[in-house]
């Protein structure tokens, strides 16, 4: 299939940085085509719970100056402070353009946006929808727009390749179909909006989608991948069982609203740790229930929400996902345990989605920019992808004014290493959660190595599981690599926090034979 629309803008995934860029795109006058590689609404967008954390102006005493502190607080020192304050200080435009754009927004009781906190944030400043289904209303409200306006979009198609010209600017994409039929989409502006790899552990809040396949695709390309290391995990999962794959995620919002955390003595255990307790940034949290389990010997936490009023009502969802497993969160405490959430790294772009080749762009959980640091403030995530996405239209509007367009080069199968899935997610969850250690890291790289075999990718599970492999090669490698404990990267045999690393992020490339190596010489990120 060889599918030449003349196409401007080739947007890959379709979640909320996603969407937003193609419908900017297209109010720019550009021609775009978003590629998906399953449904539209398959990513991780719609799971989002909490909400969006943007300071509108109408809430007394709070700003984005304390928004962006929170943020750098959150960020363990790794942040980079100018992304921190130009990407917050857009908040409250996207947040407005997205209502305009038919999203819909839960009212408080005086007419104003209700207002929810979560863990790090020094307010109430997180507006939510649906309660606690903030996600899928935003997934809602874009798929709605970008269906009016009949963006031309291309489901069950898997991103391969991007397509240089002879200069080695992007001329296209290579694809595969739902059967494996190979494609060609030709276009000068590829933006990557895949997503995160929350799909390297065997419990994830993530869904099936989040497979690192825009990362991955970027290192292919020359692109360098930073802060890899900090995959945030989300202290409160629903836990009913030792289970794998996507887990129901309770949202901070819970803890946000009065919620507790208790051992299973029934002791709170957060109030010891961190002055703002049960509210202390996620990265805090995570750790020390995954303490207080192997204190205990206990499989879970509990979270206790039964002070709060009207549950039901205010966390459907979640009260919904309880339900479903036979737990009554009014009654009792809700079992809960940390799972893979977020991807703090990414492919580096600069603070409009431009990344080192020319042509390619990402913006989402599959960028790094900068704001998140060695651990994401919550509910961040919706905001960055809101403001990279519409910076990133703007910047393909601007550099496509007089660009030369050629066809793309000759297009083959990539012959890549890959690994089977459950080894990876094993290797990776005995190895690259909470507490990692020298020893442990190694192991699991030498298990993923023996288990990689070169071979002809010509479906979506190659794709993907390719992805997953070179990810998790990366990820060990970075994670070895920092020998200090920051963020979301907790290593055992290096407790503390190390100076020497303060400002530092690790930067990952593919060498010639297409393994992940650390780039100790060029680290970005100084803030
Ligand atoms: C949550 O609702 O707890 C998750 C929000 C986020 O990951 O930002």
């Amino acid at each position: 299939m060889s599918w030449d629309a003349q196409a401007d803008l080739i947007v890959v995934g379709s979640g909320v940085a996603g969407l937003t860029a193609a419908l900017d795109a297209a109010e720019l006058g550009l021609r775009v085509v978003v590629v998906t590689k399953d449904a539209v609404d398959a990513g991780s967008t719609r799971w989002a719970q909490g909400g969006v954390a943007v300071v509108v102006g109408d809430i007394a005493g709070d700003t984005v100056d304390a928004h962006v502190a929170d943020t750098l607080e959150a960020g363990g020192g790794l942040c980079d402070a100018a992304a921190v304050a130009s990407i917050l200080a857009d908040g409250p435009g996207a947040v407005a353009r997205l209502r305009a754009r038919g999203a819909r927004f839960d009212p408080g009781a005086d007419g104003r946006l209700a207002r929810t906190r979560e863990g790090g944030h020094s307010a109430f400043r997180v507006v939510h929808a649906g309660g606690d289904a903030t996600g899928a209303e935003v997934e809602r409200a874009l798929v709605t727009a970008a269906t009016d306006r009949r963006l031309p979009l291309l489901t069950d198609h898997v991103a391969v390749d991007v397509l240089r010209d002879q200069s080695g600017a992007v001329a296209g994409l290579s694809v595969l179909d739902g059967s494996g039929r190979p494609g060609v989409l030709a276009a000068p502006a590829v933006l990557l909006a895949t997503g995160g790899y929350g799909q390297l552990y065997a419990s994830t809040t993530n869904p099936s989608t989040a497979t690192g396949d825009g990362i991955a695709l970027a290192l292919r390309a020359g692109v360098a991948a930073a802060d890899l290391e900090f995959v945030q995990f989300h202290p409160t999962v629903l836990y009913d069982g030792p289970a794998t794959g996507r887990r129901p995620l309770v949202t901070e919002a819970v803890r946000g609203e009065g919620a507790v955390l208790l051992d299973r003595a029934g002791r709170r255990f957060m109030t010891d740790v961190h002055p703002l307790a049960d509210l202390a940034p996620r990265d805090v949290v995570a750790a020390a229930i995954t303490r207080t389990l192997a204190a205990t010997g206990a499989e879970c936490v509990y979270l206790d929400a039964r002070a709060l009023d009207g549950f039901a009502q205010r966390f459907p969802t979640v009260f919904a996902a309880c339900r479903a497993a036979g737990i009554d969160p009014v009654r009792e405490p809700i079992p809960v345990t940390p799972a893979a959430h977020y991807a703090c790294g990414g492919v580096v772009t600069d603070l409009t989605g431009r990344t080192a080749v020319s042509g390619l762009y990402a913006a989402g959980e599959v960028a790094r920019t900068g704001l998140h640091g060695a651990n994401r403030l919550a509910s961040n995530s919706l905001l960055e992808g809101l403001v990279l996405g519409s910076r990133a239209a703007r910047a393909v509007a601007t550099d496509l004014v007089g660009r030369d367009r050629q066809g793309p080069g000759p297009v083959g199968s990539p012959t890549l290493a890959v690994a089977p899935r459950g080894v990876v997610q094993r290797a990776m969850s005995a190895a690259a959660g909470i507490g990692r250690d020298a020893a442990g890291l190694a192991a699991a790289s030498d298990i993923i190595e023996a288990a990689a075999v070169p071979r002809a990718v010509t479906d979506r599970a190659g794709v993907e599981d390719a992805a997953l492999t070179v990810l998790a090669q990366a990820v060990l490698a970075v994670a070895g690599s920092r020998t200090e404990s920051r963020g979301c990267h907790v290593r055992t045999d290096f407790p503390d926090r190390d100076d020497r690393w303060q400002r530092a992020s690790s930067v990952v490339v593919l060498d010639a034979a297409g393994r992940p190596v650390v780039r100790t010489d060029a680290l970005v990120g100084a803030a």
